[in-house]
């Protein structure tokens, strides 16, 4: 783990690999510990770059963010920091809406979208109401109810105990403010619909076939409106695709990037709960 002095926050980030950039934006309420899959593999073509979010996993809270254009502006000073103009850019849940934010601020320095478990719509007025609820548990209750109530969601059943504990470890390895003004941050989030056909850049959508936070139908509408993209469903994985499926996953991103690797990906023992 390295880290950089961004907007007076400590940002704590992983870069390996030496290759074209590709910046891995983290799902909520994870950390960029969540892309150990991608990393272990990918990092042998691409130089992947996978921060934790202010007040994520190692990253200092510094009054949070107000809105996820703060995430997006402060992953551009990163890139500064790192002296790295353009890169292919790669969301997951959260880290898609934020990948819109960062698009809105700056496309210029985006050459490729990988989009995944991930939607273009805005919250209802009831999600709204359940985030600000669960931005009220975890500033009481702390980090543990919030990851009771999240895992079944974000992982399918079947998925080995092992590595569902290493989820919960990232989940409860978060500074609880931190997870709240997320929680409020997404709650306002813009509907990013209207800005989808002006996406210009190759873009991959992927979506765990059981996915029940962000469907597979919600995959599709991204499909649709942005042109040319390209749509893989992986088969049996619900919510964190990338670790439920992690070699198809990895495949489907060095595919896409043009490394087209005939070697195989895949992330070690499933059950061990380590990757
Ligand atoms: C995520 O995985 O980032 C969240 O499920 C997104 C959300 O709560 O809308």
């Amino acid at each position: 783990m390295q880290t950089a002095t961004i907007h007076g926050i400590e940002m704590g980030y992983r870069a390996e690999g030496d290759g074209a950039p590709l910046l891995l934006v983290h799902g909520f309420p994870l950390s960029g510990a969540m892309w150990q899959p991608q990393i272990s593999a990918l990092s042998a073509r691409y130089r992947v770059i996978a921060p934790d979010l202010r007040g994520f996993g190692a990253s200092t809270f510094g009054g949070g963010a107000d809105s996820l254009d703060q995430y997006a502006d402060d992953l551009l000073a990163l890139l500064d920091h790192l002296d790295v103009r353009k890169v292919a850019l790669a969301g997951l849940s959260m880290g898609g809406y934020i990948a819109f934010a960062l698009l809105r601020r700056a496309a210029d320095r985006v050459s490729a979208l990988v989009l995944a478990d991930t939607k273009a719509a805005a919250d209802s007025d009831e999600a709204r109401q359940k985030r600000e609820q669960n931005a009220r548990m975890v500033e009481t209750r702390g980090l543990e109810p919030l990851a009771d109530q999240m895992l079944p969601n974000l992982l399918a059943d079947r998925t080995p105990q092992g590595q569902q504990q290493v989820v919960r470890g990232i989940i409860m390895a978060n500074q609880p403010e931190g997870i709240a003004a997320a929680l409020r941050a997404m709650a306002q989030r813009p509907d990013s619909t209207p800005q989808l056909s002006a996406i210009n850049v190759p873009t991959l959508i992927m979506v765990g076939s059981e996915d029940t936070l962000t469907p597979p139908g919600e995959a599709r509408k991204l499909h649709e409106a942005i042109k040319g993209s390209q749509f893989v469903e992986l088969s049996g994985a619900a919510h964190l695709s990338n670790i439920e499926a992690p070699a198809a996953f990895n495949a489907a991103v060095d595919s896409f990037l043009g490394g087209n690797s005939t070697r195989a990906y895949g992330a070690g023992s499933q059950s061990s709960g380590r990757w």
